[in-house]
This record gives C-alpha cells, structure tokens and sequence, in this order.
C-alpha cells in the first residue's frame, strides 16, 4: 500500500462546467490503475470549499457523476513538514500526504492557471499545462494570438471590451465589424460549453448579441463565421508530441451551430466520426497544426485542440484549446485516444507518471543565483 503513488482527483469546481466535471471525475476515477495508485477523491463545491470524500462504499459500476458528501471533513492543501503538499483537514486529524493531484475540472477558476497556481505553491505535482498555457489557452483572443504568431491560421476578428463598449457603443459596434462579413460569431473571451456564443446574422442584431455576451466576460470576440466542418485532435506528450486520430463533430442541422443545447440538451445534438472523413493529407496537416499549437501555447501533458476545417478553401485555422477536455467515457480526448491505440486506464497512468516527471524537472531546477 506504502508504495502506491497517491493521486488525489480533484472535482467540481467553481464553473459553470461543475456537472460536466463530476462526470469526468467519476469516469477519471473509475479508470485509474489500483495495482498502481491510491485515489484520493477530493471534491471542490460552487461555493470554493475544498473537502476530503470517502467513497469507499460506491458503487463505480453505477456511479456517473462522482457524489460530493454531505459529511465530508472540509481539508485545504498546504506544504508539510518536508515541503510536500499535503491536504490538511481544517477540523481535526492527521494530514493527508500525496503524490499528484490529478484537476478533472473544467473552465473558469479550474483550468485557466489559478487552481494550478494554487498547487504550484504548495509544491505538488499536478496532471495537464502549468499556469501560463492554462492561463493563455483559456483566453480565446491571446490563444489565437499566439497561434497566429507561430504561423497557424486562426479566423479573422476584433476584440471589444466591455468597458469601451459602455463608453462609445455606435463606435464600438463599426469597429467590431469592420472587414468582417456576415454571419459573425460574437463569443466570450473566457467561457466554454458554448456559453454566451451568438450566430450574428445581420447587423442589426450585433448590439443585442454583444450585450448578452458581456454578461459573461469582459473581453469579447467578434469572429467571420465560416461555413466550416468542426475538426477536433488530442495531442499527449511523450517523447515527442503525439498526435491522435482526428474526429468530426457533426452538429445536427437544426441547431445552428454547435451550441450549448447540442453539446448538453439535445441527446442528437451532434453526430460523431472517429475517425474523421479526411483523406490522408488532410489528417497529416490537422495532426501537425495540433502538436504545433500545443506548442506554441507551452502546454504540458495534454490538450485537445479544435479546428475548423473551411469548406471553401479547403483549408485548416485554429479555433480553441481545451487544456483540461472533457474526460468522461463519451469525452472525446479519450474516446480519441483510445482509437489511436492508447486505452484510458494507460492514458491516465501516462498522465500521472508525466505529471511527476515535470514536478521532478523543476523542482531540481535553483531558485537562485549560483556562482
Ligand atoms: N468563426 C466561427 N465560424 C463558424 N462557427 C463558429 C465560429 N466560432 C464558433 N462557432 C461555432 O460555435 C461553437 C462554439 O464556439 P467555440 O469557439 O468552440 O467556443 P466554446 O469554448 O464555447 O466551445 C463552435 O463549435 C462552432 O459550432
Ligand atoms: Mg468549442
């Protein structure tokens, strides 16, 4: 038991993903190898609180969403005595120690770099990016920006803030538009699960669809919408970038595009092909532009990376970066990976033993000047 590497999976969040997180929890949890680990569920409720949950009598066979505990003790994460993490119960009792914190959380305050900041300065060693690609890779516009500058074709667009937007809305709303065409998709700088995204069909609804999306953010996209087939691949890290097989996500025609009633309501939301219908070169170039925005944006241990493929032009751009994807049974990082060769229990294994790999890189690393 002794030997066991300790992976605490940490679920919830603080998101609007919460649901989405405890259902990749469970299936995260399910997988992992017990010859190999001791799993540590610890559960972070929408009000932020942290808590330590037993969940020795669950059924798993049953369990699609992992439960948070009514009773569980209430624990926050710190540095023991050596200097390792450890949970630490707020009440009473001994401290917890751990090896890995494996963040199945999705979106805002779980992977945009704060929990990570988090288990960066209590020294413990964490699955996926650092804080600058969580950081970078959830914000839509510097994403793209990087992208860009590493040569990747993104969608043209123009930002708006919502404080520029409040000051001088004619204004704003012409320079939003300018050198764009119709439809235009006006889109949250920070959300995810399509949340606040508007299909803008004529000028005219422009201000409305802006005015629902600075609900959400204070940072807005405004993008040329491309009549484009959705193309998605997860890259994993190892000693070079691997690729998987790309898939398309087919969204049923009466939804106008891949909404959040597609992807959460609509049981036939969207149709699936694993792989996608591409030829050969057309797969070669999408795996290469993955690996490539994966590292242009610094990422560490996995992503999956989304594009659209332009029916036109035939053509590849980069749309957004998911750093901490969807991890359930249905998820598609998985489900491509496992098509590609890598089952999931061995792709969890591969993500923790990278996790200790990168915490062991830089913890050997001087924190100051030697001479
Ligand atoms: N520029 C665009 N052209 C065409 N469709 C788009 C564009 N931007 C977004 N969409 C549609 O909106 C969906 C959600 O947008 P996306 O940028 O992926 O945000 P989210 O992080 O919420 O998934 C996409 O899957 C696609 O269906
Ligand atoms: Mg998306």
């Amino acid at each position: 038991m002794a030997d066991k590497t300790r992976v605490v999976v940490l679920y919830g969040g603080r998101s609007g993903e919460h649901e989405v997180s405890l259902k990749s929890a469970a299936s995260a949890f399910r997988h992992l190898d017990r010859s190999r680990f001791e799993v540590i569920p610890v559960s972070v409720d929408k009000a932020g609180r942290w808590q330590l949950n037993d969940l020795h009598a669950l059924d798993l066979a049953q369990t699609v969403s992992l439960p948070i505990l009514p009773d569980a003790p209430e624990i926050r994460l710190a540095r023991g005595p050596d200097g390792r993490g450890v949970l630490m119960p707020i009440a009473q009792g001994a401290p917890v120690e751990i090896d890995v914190v494996f963040p199945v959380m999705h979106g805002p305050l779980c992977e945009d770099g704060t929990v990570q900041g988090l288990l960066e300065l209590a020294d413990v060693a964490y699955v996926g990016s650092g804080v600058l690609a969580s950081a970078v890779s959830m914000d839509k516009d510097v994403a793209k920006r990087l992208a860009a500058f590493a040569g990747i074709p993104v969608a043209p667009y123009r930002v708006l803030t919502r404080k520029e937007f409040a000051r001088d809305r004619s204004s704003s709303l012409a320079r939003a538009a300018e050198g764009l065409s119709l439809p235009v998709f006006v889109k949250p700088c920070n959300m995810g699960s399509s949340v606040g995204i508007h299909k803008v069909k004529t000028w005219d609804a422009l201000g409305a669809a802006l005015d629902d999306a600075f609900r959400y953010d204070v940072k807005v996209l405004v993008e040329q919408g491309i009549d484009a087939r959705e193309i998605e691949v997860a890259v994993l890290e190892g000693e070079t970038l691997f690729a998987s097989l790309a898939s398309e996500l087919n969204p049923n025609a009466h939804h106008e595009f891949y909404s959040y009633e597609a992807k959460y309501l609509d049981p036939d939301g969207a149709r699936v092909d694993l792989p996608a219908r591409l030829d050969a070169a057309q797969m070669a170039r999408v795996q290469s532009l993955a690996t490539q925005v994966f590292a242009a944006l610094e990422c560490s241990g996995f992503a999956r990376v989304d594009f659209f493929l332009d029916r036109k032009s035939g053509e590849f751009c980069f749309n957004e970066i998911n750093t901490l994807p969807g991890f359930t049974s249905i998820s598609m990082y998985p489900k491509m990976m496992e098509a590609s060769g890598v089952p999931y229990p061995e792709l969890l294994t591969r993500l923790v033993n990278l996790a200790l790999d990168r915490h062991e890189q830089r913890q050997s690393l001087e924190r100051g000047y030697v001479s």
